[in-house]
């Protein structure tokens, strides 16, 4: 077929999505074929087109013998234009299928390397290209779209506005583990941002409530589930504010986001099939709230219950107080709750130089992580952040960073500091579990891990 014939009808093609109010009507879709069965006077057709699936049936009475001889032979990811007759079905998940009579091929299709049997995630990642056509891909990354989505209108009908962090930074702001490095033409270093933090505070001294949407780089050779070298991060900074209002905006914006996913994205969590009884309690707020010292008490009693929870092995030893937890004790802790979890007050020694320590305890600093439950472990991290200038400098000072690199930083404590608060939300990890899936490297178009930078 032409391609110019393909832009004539562009106008008149009708969405999967939109099928099930038009039964009845005659409709012409762009789509692609996923699989194909039948045999003898009967074809049916998987398609596809973006919007959602459906599969079309082409009776050899109902079409001319040159339709019915290219349904039969056409191959998997051929695209096509298609028209037929939209029909009831209620054994179809949508209630609808199409009832064929044109059928054009667009662009062939080659000899499709995914084929319909199962295959092992590197196999598919390598064709991540190509997997993102597929059903499992389609589901997770329109939940992507969601979130994002529903993240922008939250932060937006709380008064935010949104506030673009510089991805080159000249200094760390939170490891200096974990930082790439850039040659900036031989002259100066700099290095991917791993938080857009420091600049969302001087957003939030200009603004009032401002938050940071883009990608964060941080240099993890850890291998796990829940690291990313390139992970998107949303960072939301208020001032004037205060540990307990961050951690309120927290709830806020996770109980948000959760709803509108269970209200918008039903069919996409069917595809997953997510059990959505563990996803509504977290669209109802009232997250749980324990410090890092109580969290190591109910760690140590479920220790030694032996009631484990899955993928908490046996030999998993207790935390010593002033040690951070690591993934299998965060699982503990989140296991005990049907919702979200707020782990508060860890020692300010393990956490970074701007946090706010605790009036009532100076050894803690006034932050926290959120644990998602089931084992999705860390989804948010935040704190109240040093006001004083005094105290900043001393912090600097005694961690031994360069205090040039952070003039700018302190000259929001020498002009008019107020106490301020905000967190980071890693993306991957929140529609991680909000999708169930076992890796966040899903979560994400194009992964970027130690072992994968292509495709
Ligand atoms: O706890 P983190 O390191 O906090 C910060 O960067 C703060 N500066 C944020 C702030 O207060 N504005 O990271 C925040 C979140 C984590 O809770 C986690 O969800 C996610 O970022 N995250 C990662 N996600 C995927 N891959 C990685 N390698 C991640 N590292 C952190």
């Amino acid at each position: 077929m032409k391609w110019r014939a393909v832009f004539s009808i562009l106008g008149s093609v009708t969405s999967i999505r939109d099928l099930p109010q038009l039964i009845g009507q005659t409709v012409t879709l762009s789509a692609w074929l996923q699989d194909k069965s039948g045999k003898g006077k009967l074809q049916f057709l998987k398609l596809r087109d973006g919007s959602g699936f459906v599969q079309a049936t082409v009776f050899k009475s109902d079409v001319n013998e040159e339709v019915f001889e290219l349904a039969r032979h056409l191959t998997q990811e051929s695209s096509l234009l298609i028209t037929g007759e939209v029909r009831a079905d209620e054994r179809a998940p949508s209630g609808v299928e199409l009832a064929v009579s044109e059928l054009k091929i667009v662009g062939t299709s080659g000899e499709y390397p995914i084929t319909p049997k199962e295959h092992g995630p590197e196999f598919l990642q390598d064709h991540r290209h190509l997997w993102l056509r597929h059903r499992r891909p389609w589901a997770i990354l329109r939940v992507r779209d969601a979130v994002q989505r529903a993240i922008v209108d939250f932060f937006h009908g709380e008064g935010f506005i949104r506030f673009d962090a510089p991805f080159f930074t000249p200094n760390a702001a939170e490891d200096t583990t974990e930082l790439f490095e850039i040659d900036l033409f031989g002259e100066n270093k700099a290095y991917l941002s791993q938080t857009g933090q420091l600049h969302a505070e001087a957003g939030a001294l200009a603004f009032g409530k401002v938050y940071t949407f883009g990608p964060t780089f941080r240099a993890e050779k850890s291998k796990t589930r829940r690291h990313l070298l390139e992970f998107w991060m949303i960072e939301p900074e208020v001032a004037p504010s205060s540990h307990a209002e961050n951690m309120a905006l927290q709830e806020r914006m996770v109980s948000f986001v959760v709803g509108r996913v269970l209200e918008g994205c039903a069919e996409e969590l069917a595809v997953l099939e997510r059990d959505l009884d563990k996803l509504r309690p977290a669209a109802e707020g009232h997250f749980p709230h324990v410090t890092y010292t109580e969290a190591l008490e109910m760690i140590r009693r479920v220790l030694t219950s032996g009631e484990l929870p899955p993928n908490v092995s046996a030999d998993t030893q207790p935390v010593e107080w002033g040690d951070d937890l690591g993934a299998p004790h965060e699982t503990i802790v989140g296991s005990q709750f049907d919702r979200p979890v707020i782990i508060e007050k860890y020692p300010a020694a393990i956490k970074a130089f701007y946090m706010q320590p605790d009036p009532e305890d100076p050894r803690l600093a006034l932050c926290d992580d959120m644990i998602a439950p089931e084992g999705y472990g860390e989804i948010i991290g935040g704190s109240e952040r040093i006001h004083d200038y005094h105290l900043l400098k001393n912090r600097l000072d005694e961690q031994g960073l360069p205090l040039e690199a952070f003039e700018w930083y302190l000259d929001l404590r020498r002009y008019g500091s107020v106490p301020h608060a905000g967190y980071g939300m890693g993306l991957e990890r929140l529609i991680a579990w909000i999708c169930g899936i076992n890796h966040i490297r899903e979560a994400i178009p194009f992964p970027r891990m130690l072992t994968r930078l292509s495709p």
